[in-house]
């Protein structure tokens, strides 16, 4: 049987989409069946950043109210056979969402994939909630800003009266010199507000906005440094022990000199 977890976050445009892609690559290239589920309903992208937006026949509306057999509406990635798209529909009227639909979806799926990640909604609306109660497991993504900060402990305390425990955070576009200039907080005071255990950082980098709107995720590029980022995360997302990738706030020694 199949793990569900969700990648979340309190506030949009933190890098959930792509924090679920790389971790889907990665998890796929160590040989585990992944499928993605694409829950940020009439916001779709996870089509797009994988490149897939012209083979998509069936979504997920499709799968959940019986038109088309699941089998159809999934797609496999062009060059990861192990990792599979379940794409979100174009257009859709969040009255007639079903959680017990979306339910339904994953409970068959967890039958033939050892993984399957949900791309949820930012924030709190209903798609949130009825992803939440699929999952035994949230990662929740968010930046250094204080309002994403804040937003992500406001997700904690919803996520907490559900009854969710295993809570694991993910820091996106970490960006060692905004910490310096006091732009961003710091990593350590983001982890004692939020308290919750660190899944680990991926830095920012224009790369990554690069290969998402290729289509191309930075995750297929093996030598880019981000990479080290998301092994170190998916490592741990399997209890495996991995040192966090390096990074330094120059000193001012170093400011001064160079
Ligand atoms: N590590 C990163 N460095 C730089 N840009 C990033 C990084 N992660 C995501 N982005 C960019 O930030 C924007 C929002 O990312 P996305 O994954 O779509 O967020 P969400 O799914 O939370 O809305 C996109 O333009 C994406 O390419
Ligand atoms: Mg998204």
């Amino acid at each position: 049987m199949g793990q569900t977890i969700a990648i979340t976050s309190g506030k949009g445009g933190v890098g959930k989409s792509s924090v679920c892609v790389n971790i889907g690559f990665h998890l796929a290239r160590k040989g585990y069946r992944v499928c993605m589920i694409d829950c940020d309903l009439g916001l779709k992208n996870l089509d797009v950043m994988m490149g897939l937006e012209n083979r998509v026949l069936y979504d997920l509306r499709d799968a959940m109210e019986g038109r088309c057999t699941l089998q159809k509406a999934v797609l496999k990635d062009k060059r990861e056979d192990n990792l599979y798209l379940l794409p979100a529909c174009k257009s859709v009227n969040l009255k007639y969402f079903q959680g017990s639909d979306l339910k339904a979806v994953v409970a068959e799926l967890k039958k033939s994939f050892d993984y399957i990640l949900l791309d949820t909604p930012a924030g709190i609306e209903s798609g949130f909630v009825h992803s939440i109660a699929c999952c035994e497991r949230v990662i929740l993504v968010t930046t250094l800003d204080i309002t994403a900060v804040q937003d992500a402990d406001r997700i904690i305390g919803i996520l907490m009266k559900e009854d969710i425990q295993d809570i694991e955070l993910v820091i996106n576009r970490l960006n060692p010199k905004y910490i310096e200039k006091g732009i961003s907080i710091r990593l350590e005071d983001a982890l004692s507000w939020l308290s919750i255990p660190l899944l680990g950082y991926v830095f920012d980098d224009e790369s990554v906005i690069r290969a998402n709107n290729r289509g191309i995720p930075v995750a297929l590029n093996q030598s880019s440094y981000i990479n080290e980022c998301y092994q170190c995360i998916v490592k741990r997302l399997l209890k495996e022990d991995a040192p966090l990738p390096k990074y330094k706030e120059k000193k001012l020694f170093q400011k001064l000199f160079g």
